[in-house]
């Protein structure tokens, strides 16, 4: 898999993908990751990337010709499965579409700032929209990171066995059951006995009630499609 991220602020993506598991993802090449500096692409000697909003209001827009020139070069380089916008606009993340995301091989990912982008870089080139959550950050280079992250975790060979993104939270639907390791009592609280018992099947099936406990107490709607 290939991202190319287009931002104002790649320097912010840096440590992220230089740190742990993304780091060695991507120095086996299970994935590439290519940050792109916006103001490469503006025209004038000022590298203006933004401007004033047409009918007024407050914030800056980012002008559609940097961008469209970006994009146009990366698409001309090679075909893009997605274009996407990250925005607070957008479809809210979760699994199911990292799941998706995982399967394709080449992803753009534009990192907004100001109020935006011009509505006609999303006409010309945006395929989907999508935010973290409903919050509002300094830009889109922290969501960036976060969609990038939980796309890359997932692509085969990038998590050993006992990281397996298979039972991770979500990936059922469920939220996890509660886990433990040594020791077996720490300040009176103790392990469940059923963990101790050795008896498989009736651990998973202890997990298997406890996780359906905890996701019907803190988000029943997880159980609803
Ligand atoms: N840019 C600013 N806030 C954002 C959010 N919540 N999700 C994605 N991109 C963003």
């Amino acid at each position: 898999m290939r991202i190319d991220i287009i931002s104002v602020l790649p320097e912010l993506m840096e440590s992220p993908f230089q740190t742990s598991i993304l780091k060695r993802a991507l120095q086996k090449g299970l994935a590439e990751v290519h940050f792109h500096q916006l103001r490469n692409w503006s025209v004038g000697k000022h590298r203006k990337v933004d401007d004033e909003p047409y009918g007024g209001g407050a914030g800056m827009v980012m002008l559609v010709e940097p961008l469209d020139l970006c994009i146009s070069e990366l698409k001309a380089q090679r075909d893009y499965d997605e274009v996407i916008y990250l925005t607070p606009d957008g479809e809210t993340l979760n699994q199911r579409m990292a799941n998706s995301l995982s399967i394709k091989k080449n992803l753009i990912f534009l990192c907004g700032h100001y109020k935006g982008i011009d509505q006609r870089v999303r006409d010309l080139h945006i395929t989907k929209e999508i935010s973290i959550g409903d919050y509002v950050l300094t830009g889109g280079e922290l969501a960036a990171c976060v969609l990038a992250d939980s796309v890359i975790r997932l692509l085969p060979g990038v998590l050993n066995d006992e990281q397996s993104a298979l039972t991770d939270t979500f990936q059922d639907n469920l939220l996890s059951p509660p886990i433990y390791t040594r020791p077996e009592e720490y300040k009176g609280l103790k392990v469940p006995e059923i963990l101790l018992s050795g008896h498989f099947g009736k651990i998973e099936e202890w997990r298997h009630d406890e996780a359906l406990r905890i996701t019907q107490e803190r988000r029943p709607d997880l159980l609803q499609d």
